[in-house]
């Protein structure tokens, strides 16, 4: 690179040496000039090259192997067309294309896929919209685990087996008796550490208590980011959607700061939430109110965090080949409580093809097709018996303690809300985001604390 930018250099310096001919500057000089200004500009290449950042890594995964085949297909349906919204873009659609690939193979559906929008908040609204206008427009979709309460009266009543599913999912898929999705995946939040770092700075190992977290990514943060300017300690989700509600619950409920739908604003959650606010161009980018999951991603798997809290499919990701940081993070439980999510499958209650639809929610749910995307993309699996499958344990390690992890994750009140959830957690969120934005504590959740219970009124 330097030989040919040094060429590139000298055939446009040839025609300015001309010129100091005319001007009557002396050879000597020139060449002296010359030879100077390509040191100079080696040197900044030489300097450019050590801070820039790793690069961002690939945003969908480079998958090892193939989809299990569909069990028992049934082909009465070959030759429908559905329309899914299935994964969003980024890691997950690789998967995705992977399984619809199979699925129209196997059944001779074939699958209109459409990836949902990024932000969990916005795929709620385009669902809403598609089921306001009754439009049969889609069949199949994935919905979040904190949905199926809200969207029920516009979902097909599935007719699938639920026998070796974890019982308390089943029974959040439940609404009035019915079974309205089926559960996919599940994630709980967790705190990703860079071993590397951690070793470097001294530190036996992960932090247990907020007051570790940020004394470790600000004495990390301090040493790195000398040679890496875009080095930052900690990155979470802090865009003002769903994400921020489950991260900002995280915050209040370890910390003593009770629950969200009655003490958004006890003396304990006001002080989680300013904590946080703190953190915003100290320990976390400026811009970190405007990551949602795949820009927090992206940050850290590119090399450019100590810490970061997410879902448990970027182990997958961020050992993926050609990862910056690939076996240079770990995996923790988050200092205090973590969130539970995850992802599940139904049928629009205007599809024009529900028994096909049926058919592709029962693929993507079944056991083989479980274990696969576990095994290759850490979506963790709804069924407890794969948590001791030897190939699952061995590709995710981590997997060893998610069980504990979800026996004591926290869940948002999507059951006690109902149809009214979507509304309580913006009212949540976006208090919560005036605190992030400099707004009064006290002032911005008390204000919260009262929205939330006139619309939880009986
Ligand atoms: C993840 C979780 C989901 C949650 C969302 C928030 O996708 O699985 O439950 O609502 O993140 O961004």
């Amino acid at each position: 690179m330097g030989t040919s930018l040094a060429c590139a250099h000298t055939r446009k310096l040839a025609p300015l040496a001309e010129q100091a001919q005319y001007l009557a500057l002396p050879r000597v000089e020139l060449t002296v000039f010359v030879v100077r200004a390509l040191l100079w500009v080696g040197f900044i290449v030489f300097l450019a090259n050590l801070t820039v950042p790793a690069p961002p890594p690939s945003t969908s995964a480079t998958l090892r192997t193939t989809p299990p085949p569909v069990p028992r297909p049934d082909r009465r349906w070959a030759g429908t067309t559905l329309t899914y919204y299935g994964e969003r873009p980024g890691f997950g659609m690789a998967f995705e294309r992977a399984l619809l690939r199979q699925f129209e193979q196997d059944t001779g559906i074939r699958v209109n896929y459409i990836p949902r929008p990024l932000s969990a908040s916005e795929c709620y609204a385009s669902y809403q919209r598609v089921f306001q206008a009754r439009s049969p427009d889609v069949d199949v979709m994935m919905v979040d685990v904190v949905w199926p309460g809200a969207l029920a009266p516009h979902l097909v009543p599935l007719s699938l087996s639920t026998e070796g599913f974890l019982p308390q999912l089943v029974e959040n898929s439940m609404v009035d008796g019915k079974l309205v999705a089926m559960p996919g995946y599940l994630g709980a939040g967790l705190l990703y550490y860079r071993t590397d770092l951690l070793q470097r700075y001294g530190y036996e190992g992960p932090p247990r208590s907020f007051d570790e977290l940020e004394q470790m990514a600000k004495s990390i943060q301090a040493g790195e980011k000398p040679v890496n300017p875009r080095f930052v300690g900690f990155v979470w989700q802090g865009y003002t959607y769903e994400g921020l509600t489950c991260n900002a619950l995280e915050w209040q409920v370890s910390q003593g700061g009770g629950q969200m739908l009655d003490q958004v604003d006890s003396p304990e959650a006001l002080r989680a939430f300013s904590r946080a606010a703190g953190w915003i161009g100290t320990i976390s980018p400026a811009g970190v109110t405007g990551y949602q999951e795949e820009d927090v991603r992206n940050v850290f798997e590119g090399g450019n965090a100590a810490f970061m809290r997410h879902w448990p499919y970027c182990y997958a990701s961020g050992n993926a080949p050609g990862s910056p940081v690939k076996g240079r993070f770990e995996v923790a439980p988050l200092p205090g409580a973590s969130v539970l999510g995850g992802w599940e499958w139904a049928v629009s209650a205007y599809s024009r093809h529900p028994q096909a639809a049926e058919q592709l929610v029962a693929y993507q749910t079944c056991l083989p097709v479980q274990r696969w995307r576990a095994v290759e993309g850490a979506f963790l699996p709804t069924r407890p018996e794969l948590y001791k499958d030897p190939e699952l344990l061995e590709r995710m390690p981590f997997c060893a303690i998610m069980p504990e992890v979800f026996r004591q994750a926290i869940t948002r009140p999507s059951t006690r809300c109902r149809d009214l959830y979507n509304e309580a957690s913006s009212i949540y969120f976006q208090g919560v985001a005036t605190v992030l934005q400099g707004g009064d504590p006290a002032a911005s959740m008390g204000r919260v604390r009262r929205d939330l219970s006139e619309l939880m009124q009986p």
